[in-house]
């Protein structure tokens, strides 16, 4: 098939990668000029384990392109459209104005029968105005439109991509059906399920599915809590309560409160769809309340640490992206944190593997350092923020000779408590009540 998709970030350059190694024939639009002579140079603009090899091989076999020039739509049987659906200014609402605008361009260069496709989490009838936009710019054309949410992560995306738990396609016709079970056939080959629903079901499912998990991780951040008060661990709780089949282990993680680019815009999309239609989604609204809350009581955690005050402290922060194995660092709690820090007096010193360079443009006032033994040099308390494979077996006996107090409040747990006390550290979980 020939595949053309409108925006070529995290979702947009998965998506095209993988199709093009399918077999189909993609190119990819991006109106960023930048990005688009990175990726003809042959250079991937985000970081992403194993999508540069597919991008070679492809490019190299033929299949795959990339042009800002919103007329290759032309050619295309199938059109993606995978642009940003950021928090708007207007009180939560899901911005879709980049949605319209690519509508209008594919609109103007719709060339023979062709399904446009949203892959951008849309809130509940933006297919229809879709399709209101490209009927009204071309009333000529022969078009279908239909929505296939994508649930890859950051992080996994290649295997999220190609191994899916489900594809949804929300379709009002047979003949966008048949065309978009031929874009996925060789994935259903492999037993992923295809599930047709209507179109506005598969636009709320996205939004369904994004706040349920954050729902998971915030209801165990609130036992964790709990854990700190009454003296138990949150993740033996976590542990027997997520071996329950009903439940299941995943998400249960407690922490510093999620951020990223879907679950904060997502949830606070959902709860203003439900306000508009009259359904409020209460247990979402407090979803929201409490994750925002939560990055700043990250801070205080280090305060108490610290004995009650961060004035004239360093603190060393490692990992600012969102979550490991990506350098995306959209909402994430390292930054709410290193914020509060500085409001309070506090010099901070910060670590990322992949998340500096997006760091430096947005983050100002801190210490940009090279390692994680470099970050805690001098420090009065090592805060682990992203729970990168690199922070996981660090040096203690080195770190505790590079500090200037020994203390650590790791906001993911990946240190034991016992481990940390016998190199001499002040050890501070999440969740960790009792001795
Ligand atoms: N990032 C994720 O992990 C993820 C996962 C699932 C779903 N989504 C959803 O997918 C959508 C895209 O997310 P993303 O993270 O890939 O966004 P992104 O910001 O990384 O990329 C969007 C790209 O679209 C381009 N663009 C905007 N308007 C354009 C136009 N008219 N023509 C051509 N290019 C245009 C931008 O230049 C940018 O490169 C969002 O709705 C998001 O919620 C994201």
């Amino acid at each position: 098939m020939r595949i053309a998709i409108i925006g070529t970030g995290y979702v947009g350059l998965v998506s095209g990668a993988c199709f093009a190694d399918f077999g189909h024939d993609v190119v990819c639009v991006d109106k960023n000029k930048e990005k688009i002579v990175t990726l003809q140079q042959g250079l991937i603009p985000i970081y992403e384990s194993g999508l540069s090899d597919i991008i070679a091989a492809n490019s190299k076999a033929g299949r795959l392109s990339f042009t800002t020039d919103s007329s290759a739509v032309g050619q295309a049987q199938v059109v993606f459209i995978a642009v940003g659906t950021p928090a708007s200014n207007n009180g939560g609402h899901a911005d879709l104005s980049f949605v319209y605008a690519a509508a209008r361009e594919v609109a103007a260069h719709l060339n023979g029968f062709t399904v446009i496709v949203t892959k951008s989490t849309v809130p509940v009838g933006t297919g229809d105005e879709v399709e209101r936009i490209i009927r009204e710019e071309r009333p000529d054309a022969d078009f279908e439109v239909a929505s296939n949410p994508e649930f890859l992560r950051e992080g996994a995306a290649i295997r999220d991509f190609k191994l899916p738990d489900r594809i949804i396609v929300g379709a009002e016709s047979e003949r966008a059906r048949k065309v978009l079970s031929e874009v996925y056939r060789p994935l259903y080959l492999n037993a992923a399920p295809l599930l047709f629903t209507s179109r506005r079901t598969a636009e709320l499912t996205k939004y369904a599915a994004n706040a349920f998990l954050a729902t998971k991780i915030t209801f165990i951040n609130e036992i964790a809590d709990l854990c700190e008060k009454v003296g138990a661990d949150v993740q033996e709780v976590a542990r027997g309560v997520g071996l329950d089949n009903r439940i299941g282990t995943k998400f249960l993680h407690a922490g510093p409160g999620f951020g990223g680019s879907c679950f904060p815009k997502d949830t606070t999309a959902l709860v203003t769809m439900g306000q508009d239609h009259e359904a409020p989604m209460r247990i979402v609204e407090a979803v929201v309340a409490i994750n925002d809350q939560r990055k700043r009581a990250m801070a205080r955690k280090v305060v108490c640490a610290l004995g009650g005050s961060v004035r004239g402290k360093t603190i060393a922060v490692l990992g600012l992206t969102f979550k490991p194995n990506t350098d995306d660092i959209r909402e994430a709690p390292s930054f709410v944190l290193t914020r509060t820090l500085m409001e309070m007096g506090a010099r901070v010193r910060v670590f990322d593997p992949a998340g500096m360079e997006n760091a430096r443009a947005v983050l100002n006032g801190v210490g940009y350092t090279e390692s994680a033994y470099d970050c805690a040099q001098d420090a009065d308390a090592l805060v682990i923020v992203t729970e990168w494979e690199q922070f996981r077996a660090l040096d203690l006996a080195r770190l505790h000779r590079a500090m200037r107090q020994p203390v650590i409040v790791d906001l993911r747990n990946i240190y034991r408590r016992d481990e940390a006390t016998r190199h001499g550290f002040c050890y501070v979980g999440i969740g960790k009540g009792g001795r």
